[in-house]
């Protein structure tokens, strides 16, 4: 597979080594010419005029819509809601469900193994609402342990919250076996943080059984600020709405609001039209390579990455075996602290991540401050590889690295 002539950023810049995707991923020509062409022929505030230009603007963000519900596994579009991303989809299901269906003594399940996004804000509805929050341990190749969560699932428990895919590791979790467990031991509903899995091979929201799905569409080749959660339509009708305002109303009473239907009751305010529609030629682009190859490109990427970086001493990789993991790789090198590998890395052009990850609680359980994340996409082939490697070599020369 070789793309990156598609993608400006790294075509114009040929000794740049993106290894960031799970960060961010680079955007193809298609994506920025599609929101140009919006904005060049097409912009007006969609829903609101009845002139043919917003007419136009209203029926390019919907079918938008249609086109990622269909990649996304979803037959009912309607229960797709533009969010800004992950981190705003999962911050919806907090506020909307969690404070409607949340009392003292219930019990939250979240994991180990999550991004602060799907942490933090369960974390805050517990303290708030005297609830009690329980984490979801892991094996130790960073692996959620099962045995640990089915010991956690009681009658209290309400919510069962966990990512797809570990930012961090890159572990791809058994979203089946997950609610499997949940569903034959409680009633609680299930969220799954999709983040760093949409992007990355085929997901069928309809078979995957959850009910409550968040991505982001700037780590799937689309543009910064749009992603969305999806949730079963029986949940998300009876939700309250998160936000108030323009668009997610049916009629405003001086003393009392009736709300639109699904997904507008979600999405107050001016949506984000131009962004759909750079995400809708994204996911365009990303069938086309088709998601089954981009998964095998990854593979083929992480197992050599993996065989390389396991021969050098005094490097340790963190997580399972690359077949349970999806494009990232995450890594620490004995006496050089992660920011100082990512600095040297990024004087030879090589594009790291360093730090917790926005994982903390991860982090303290692997007993380490920080790792270095080097993770791969549809644009790295081997030179990127070849690029890291000498990078760290470089790196072990100058920290004067003494084996032990
Ligand atoms: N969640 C993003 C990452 O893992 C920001 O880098």
């Amino acid at each position: 597979m070789n793309l990156r002539a598609d993608f400006p950023l790294l075509a114009n810049d040929p000794g740049l080594h993106y290894l960031d995707s799970a960060a961010t991923s680079q955007k193809p020509k298609v994506v920025l010419e599609a929101i140009r062409d919006f904005y060049e022929t097409s912009n007006a505030n969609p829903h609101r005029g009845a002139y043919a230009l917003s007419v136009r603007a209203t029926e390019r963000y919907h079918q938008s819509r249609f086109r990622i519900a269909r990649f996304l596994g979803v037959k009912d579009s309607d229960c797709l809601i533009f969010t800004r991303g992950t981190t705003e989809a999962l911050n919806l299901v907090v506020a909307s469900w969690g404070r409607a269906n949340i009392s003292r003594g219930d019990e939250i399940v979240i994991t180990a193994l999550d991004h602060h996004a799907n942490f933090v804000p369960w974390q805050q509805l517990a303290l708030e609402k005297h609830a009690k929050l329980r984490v979801c341990e892991l094996t130790a190749d960073g692996r959620l342990d099962l045995d640990c969560l089915r010991g956690l699932l009681t009658p209290k428990t309400k919510v069962v919250a966990f990512n797809h895919v570990s930012n961090a590791l890159g572990t791809i979790n058994p979203v089946d076996e997950i609610v499997r467990l949940v569903r034959s031991n409680t009633y609680a509903i299930t969220v799954c943080d999709g983040a760093q899995s949409a992007p990355h091979f085929p997901v069928s929201f309809d078979s995957l059984g959850v009910d409550f799905y968040a991505f982001s569409g700037h780590k799937m080749l689309g543009p910064m600020g749009l992603g969305g959660l999806i949730g079963k339509r029986e949940l998300l009708e009876k939700m309250p709405p998160y936000q108030t305002g323009g668009d997610m109303i049916e009629f405003v009473g001086d003393e009392r609001t009736t709300w639109n239907v699904l997904p507008y009751k979600f999405e107050a305010g001016t949506p984000n039209a131009a962004d759909a529609v750079g995400l809708a030629a994204a996911v365009d682009y990303l069938d086309r390579i088709g998601m089954d190859r981009v998964l095998e490109h990854e593979r083929s990427l992480m197992s050599t990455a993996q065989r390389r970086l396991e021969s050098i001493d005094g490097l340790e990789i963190y997580g399972p075996l690359p077949s349970a993991r999806s494009g990232v790789l995450s890594f620490t090198m004995s006496d050089v602290h992660p920011h100082d590998l990512a600095t040297i890395l990024d004087g030879e052009g090589v594009c790291i991540r360093a730090g917790h990850h926005c994982a903390q609680p991860l982090m303290r359980r692997l007993k380490v401050v920080a790792t270095a994340r080097a993770s791969f996409y549809v644009y790295n082939d081997e030179r990127d590889i070849d690029a890291l490697v000498s990078g760290i070599m470089k790196a072990r020369e100058i920290f004067g690295y003494v084996p032990t």
